[in-house]
């Protein structure tokens, strides 16, 4: 039977070999849906916190997690719990772990600290007294000091304290899974690819209408979007996970994993359009794309939004337009806010639309009813993800501006089944040259 015997935000469960205690983190706001994703490829106990999702697994659970969760930022395995009120005793317990028996004096690693409502008040202060630990006893045990690597370290180690408790764990993602290996070039304020693919989840969509990013900058949104709805893997174009270093590495259950997650890959019979007014931005979206393999599954163009027509009756959209938080920009910022709204009402009647901002004035000037409105993070901005639904005679629609309930957009559609008879062609390639 398993047994929580820590409780910090992190629930560490008793260790044995087909259940492991993991933390997957992900952005405030998209807790409910890693959750869900981890529930789908079998994780146990699963259980929401803030910006995370603990669960429990075996090895193999741990590389689908990596592999397949689209919305996981990185997945960390718990190696202790302590209570830490000063860097003492945060010292002192990061020398009961034995650390020679997790890496090698050969690799190098790096340790990230996060602290939260505590006594010890800096990360990396924290994450400094750990790899003072480390290397203290690397030196007792074996003589020799381990090289501390800045970036592309083989181990990276995870030290959170929150409310005086303190959990170390091993990174097994390494480099954050947002850096999904597809990306070659970026233009300004590229959303993160995290954030990307969990808006497109929170919206429902599953393909069963055709989908839109007319302010597509370098491409993240619709890639996000080609990857989901073709069931490619979150981590299909990605060569390095941090587990690939670790002593009990099993590169042949790596490999089945990956394998078996390959095979689901398959067409999707509805079509992506992505689009921006730069022709520099859309330059950069086609090399990303064609580095991807994703070139012939997203049709991308310049285009300024107002001269859209779609092609089908219904669809929907999914972007980010600029912010323009800056003074000098207020009055190109309303007018193309109050655009988008015009652009709406007029060409994309019986779509729906989901837009990300954090530029709450200005949406007001969409001048359309928000069926829903999600808080959301780009990084360290606050944004909201609404949604709008342009039915006949919207054109009236008049801003409403009182609080709704926060809702997880329609999930009820038939999206899977449609896939159901889609043609499945396992000998297709993505981004593999
Ligand atoms: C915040 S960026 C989008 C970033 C993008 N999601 C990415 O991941 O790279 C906003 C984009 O809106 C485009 N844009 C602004 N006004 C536009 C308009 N009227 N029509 C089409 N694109 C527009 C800009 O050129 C810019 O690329």
């Amino acid at each position: 039977m398993l047994k929580h015997y820590f409780c910090t935000d992190f629930i560490i469960m008793e260790q044995n070999e087909n259940s492991q205690s993991f933390m997957a983190k992900t952005f405030a706001g998209l807790e409910e849906i890693l959750a869900e994703e981890l529930k789908n490829i079998g994780a146990g106990n699963v259980r929401v916190i803030n910006r995370g999702v603990s669960f429990t697994g075996d090895t193999e659970l741990m590389y689908k997690a990596n592999y397949l969760c689209h919305t996981a930022l990185r997945i960390l395995k718990p190696v202790a719990a302590f209570k830490a009120d000063d860097d003492e005793q945060l010292y002192a317990e990061a020398m009961k772990i034995h650390w020679p028996d997790i890496f090698r004096i050969d690799q190098t690693f790096t340790v990230n600290g996060n602290v939260f409502h505590s006594k010890l008040t800096h990360s990396q202060y924290v994450a400094l007294r750990t790899k003072d630990a480390i290397v203290d006893q690397f030196r007792e045990v074996t003589g020799k000091r381990p090289w501390v690597g800045k970036t592309d370290a083989d181990i990276y180690i995870d030290v959170h304290i929150s409310h005086d408790m303190c959990t170390i764990s091993l990174d097994s993602s390494g480099e954050s899974l947002h850096k999904r290996g597809y990306r070659i070039a970026a233009d300004k304020a590229p959303i993160n690819e995290v954030l990307a693919a969990g808006m497109i989840k929170l919206t429902g969509w599953k393909g069963e209408k055709d989908f839109y990013d007319p302010m597509c900058g370098s491409g993240t949104i619709p890639m996000e979007a080609a990857m989901q709805v073709q069931h490619i893997p979150a981590g299909y174009y990605r060569k390095q996970f941090a587990f690939m270093n670790w002593a009990d590495y099993d590169s042949e259950l790596w490999e089945k994993v990956k394998n078996e997650a390959d095979l689901a890959i398959e067409e999707a019979d509805c079509s992506i359009f992505a689009s921006d007014r730069s022709a520099k931005a859309i330059g950069i979206a086609k090399r990303n794309l064609r580095n991807a393999g994703l070139h012939k599954d997203i049709a991308v163009k310049v285009a300024y939004f107002d001269s859209l027509k779609p092609k089908d009756k219904k669809g929907i959209l999914v972007f980010n337009p600029p912010y323009g938080k800056r003074m000098e920009e207020r009055g190109e910022i309303v007018r193309l806010y109050k655009g988008i709204g015009d652009v709406l009402k007029n060409n994309f009647i019986g779509f729906e639309a989901w837009i990300i901002t954090s530029n709450y004035e200005a949406a007001k000037f969409i001048g359309l009813r928000p069926s829903a409105r999600i808080q959301l993070f780009n990084g360290p901005i606050e944004t909201r993800f609404i949604k709008y639904e342009m039915y006949e005679g919207s054109k009236k629609g008049k801003y409403d501006d009182s609080p709704r309930k926060k809702t997880y957009g329609n999930r009820t559609g038939t999206g899977r089944d449609n896939f159901k008879n889609r043609r499945k062609n396992p000998e297709r390639k993505f981004g593999k040259k």
